[in-house]
């Protein structure tokens, strides 16, 4: 398990589960600092995770599919739903990784990411 060391909102930590889409037998399970997004939880574990407008909602290349946990997010804005509306893949409980803060458990489905890098 890998604990992230920066500081965020509060102390607490919440346990996120990364099933990536080019491993899916093998998820990580990483221990987040409440407050932090799911992009930068990927970041600070070294997950690739696209983020090609740099986290500003201004691209849909950060998105992710929840798969347990959606209500430990914050409900979705209409800009993030705006920006989603481009993701590949869309499913019902997708989401911009650099707009969810993580507030409880989560389990999450990084999408194939190799669309975004050419090969
Ligand atoms: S990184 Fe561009 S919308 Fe999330």
């Amino acid at each position: 398990m890998t604990v992230s060391t920066k500081k965020k909102d509060s102390e607490k930590t919440f346990q996120v589960k990364v099933i990536e889409h080019q491993n899916p037998n093998n998820p990580k399970v990483l221990s987040v600092l409440e407050g932090t997004t799911i992009l930068e939880a990927m970041q600070e574990n070294a997950i690739h995770l696209q983020h090609n407008c740099g986290g500003v909602c201004a691209c849909s290349t950060c998105h992710v599919i929840i798969k347990e946990g959606m209500e430990n997010l914050p409900e979705m804005t209409d800009e993030e739903e705006e920006q989603l509306d481009e993701a590949v893949g869309l499913t019902l409980t997708s989401r911009l990784g650099c707009q969810c803060k993580i507030y409880g458990d989560i389990t999450v489905v990084i999408p194939d990411q190799s669309i975004y890098l050419g090969h």
